[in-house]
């Protein structure tokens, strides 16, 4: 019943235990100071108003008492929370306030290539951008964030990216928590690094080849804040909005939850867990019980920094109080809060997967970042000039790679030959039949627009996509790792 996941997909003897991290700045401020989880505002997506999103500069405290320079949507970092429904439109109004071009991106949204907001729809400075978005799928967790060419690592690490819900007829009809910002959290999780004034460092030319490690964790932009919830059933929708960082989430007291939807909605049944890894740009929603009233600490560990393999909890045994990690994110009970304990749906969402006689066409995707030792490190020895390639090719602006039949399903074999990479599709959700050659666990079996791959084998989804993506306007396949985006890990589709 209860079930581990590996910790890494990289080979370490087993059991052995390096430094639990989730910064230092976490380990100190996470004692000092009780920041209240900052809930970002929640805004009707099914009005006929459209929704002004200002892309602005802003000044927002990560630590008490200390302004940070950062980017957001019409706040000071992130964005408002968009709640929309199934079957209605969307429609947003962009002003770019920056002094540089920006492309804004609904990531997860089976939304037409003409308002996906891929890089080939920069909007100016001082320009705007008024897209309908046709919001036709099931509910699910979605984002929007920067998607400005060569750019959205440096854009979304200041804070360009918000989520949005989706609701359809049968999420508002379960017993599920819904009570936003009461009983059915945002849970934006990034890592982010501070100098001595506690500005953000970022560079993209100094990432490293798995891409820039923050040093810290913020949830919603705050250091292990603490979240007042009912003692019930508690939702956290998760969303790793990190630019590189692949984390294991797990509670500190080992603590079961539920996983009930991953990116595109819905598991066909809740699936109990006890950890999770999560790679950039997924999310996962989660239910966590706390009728017992003690307090959950959320831990996003990073997996990068994880040696050995086996449950985390068994991992977290072996450490001592002191090594322990900072919670990411504290749940407090509050019994004056109305609790929701109405049992998990035994069910969930309906999946409909197709006949393998109904998948008409098979595709390869090779990703890699090998430099052939070539000697494109440029002299300080960066790793910016590195070639970050799919099937051999950078991404480029003026080339369509695929070109894709709408309404039929397809066949899409990935596989990297060097490192991990969140392999990410637009306008669809997908489903995995393989990852790394093996069938996907069980939590893993819904729909995705995302997959993990690693250089152990071929990944296999397979997909559907119902809208148009034109030669002006098309869809883009890459790595979720934004400094691997940037770098060229990326390519375009057309679909007719
Ligand atoms: Cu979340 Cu193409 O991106
Ligand atoms: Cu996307
Ligand atoms: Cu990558």
């Amino acid at each position: 019943e209860k079930m581990s996941i590996k910790l890494t997909r990289r080979q370490f003897a087993a059991g052995s235990v390096a430094l639990l991290s989730c910064g230092s700045f976490n380990r100190a401020w996470g004692k000092t100071a009780n920041t209240k989880l900052p809930i970002p505002p929640l805004l009707d997506g099914t009005a006929a108003e459209p929704i002004d999103l200002q892309i602005r500069a802003g000044q927002w405290s990560f630590m008490p008492g200390i302004k940070t320079p950062t980017l957001g949507f019409s706040q000071d970092y992130l964005g408002p929370t968009i709640r929309t429904r199934q079957n209605s439109e969307l429609n947003l109004n962009y002003e770019n306030t920056l002094d540089e071009g920006v492309a804004i991106h609904g990531h997860g949204l089976h939304v037409p290539g003409a308002v996906d907001g891929g890089p080939q729809l920069e909007i100016a400075p001082g320009g705007r951008w008024q897209p309908t978005l046709p919001i036709v799928q099931p509910a699910a967790t979605c984002w929007y964030h920067s998607h400005t060419h060569g750019r959205t690592s440096h854009q979304v690490y200041h804070g360009l990216a918000g989520m949005i819900i989706i609701d359809d007829d049968l999420s508002r009809a379960t017993d599920l928590p819904s009570r936003y910002g009461v009983d059915d959290l945002p849970v934006i999780v990034q890592d982010r690094t501070f100098d001595e004034r506690g500005r953000l460092v970022y560079s993209l030319s100094d990432a490293g080849e798995d891409g820039w490690y923050g040093e810290t964790v913020v949830v919603n932009g705050a250091m292990s804040p603490v979240a007042h919830v009912p003692a019930g059933k508690v939702r956290l929708r998760l969303l790793n909005g990190a630019n590189a960082r692949f984390y294991i989430v797990a509670f500190a007291d080992n603590r079961s939850f539920h996983k009930i939807a991953g990116d595109g909605g819905f598991l066909e049944a809740p699936v109990q867990m006890t950890s999770m890894e999560m790679a950039p740009g997924e999310r996962c929603e989660i239910i966590v019980d706390l009728e017992d009233g003690a307090p959950a600490e959320l831990l996003t560990l990073f997996e990068d920094e994880f040696e050995g393999e086996g449950p985390v909890g068994d991992l977290l045994k072996l450490l001592s109080r002191n090594r322990r990690p900072a919670p990411s994110l504290i749940l407090r009970v509050d019994t004056s809060l109305p609790a929701n304990t109405a049992p998990l749906p035994e069910k969930l969402a309906a999946i409909a997967r197709p006949l393998q006689s109904e998948i008409v066409r098979t595709r390869d995707f090779v990703l890699d970042m090998d430099d052939g030792g070539s000697g494109t490190h440029d002299s300080t020895g960066s790793h910016a000039m590195m070639d970050m390639t799919i099937n051999g090719a950078a991404m480029d602006m003026n080339v369509i790679n695929e070109r894709v039949k709408r309404g039929v399903w397809e066949r899409w074999r990935i596989r990297s030959n060097q490192g991990e990479h969140p392999f990410h599709v637009h306008g669809c959700s997908f489903l995995i039949e393989k990852i790394a050659g093996e069938a996907p666990p069980p939590d893993q079996q819904g729909w995705k627009d995302t997959v993990v791959l690693d250089d152990d084998g071929w990944s296999e989804i397979v997909v559907q996509f119902n809208h148009l993506a034109t030669d002006q306007y098309p869809y883009m396949y890459h790595c979720h790792i934004l400094e691997h985006e940037d770098r060229g890990m990326m390519g375009q589709f057309t679909v007719s």
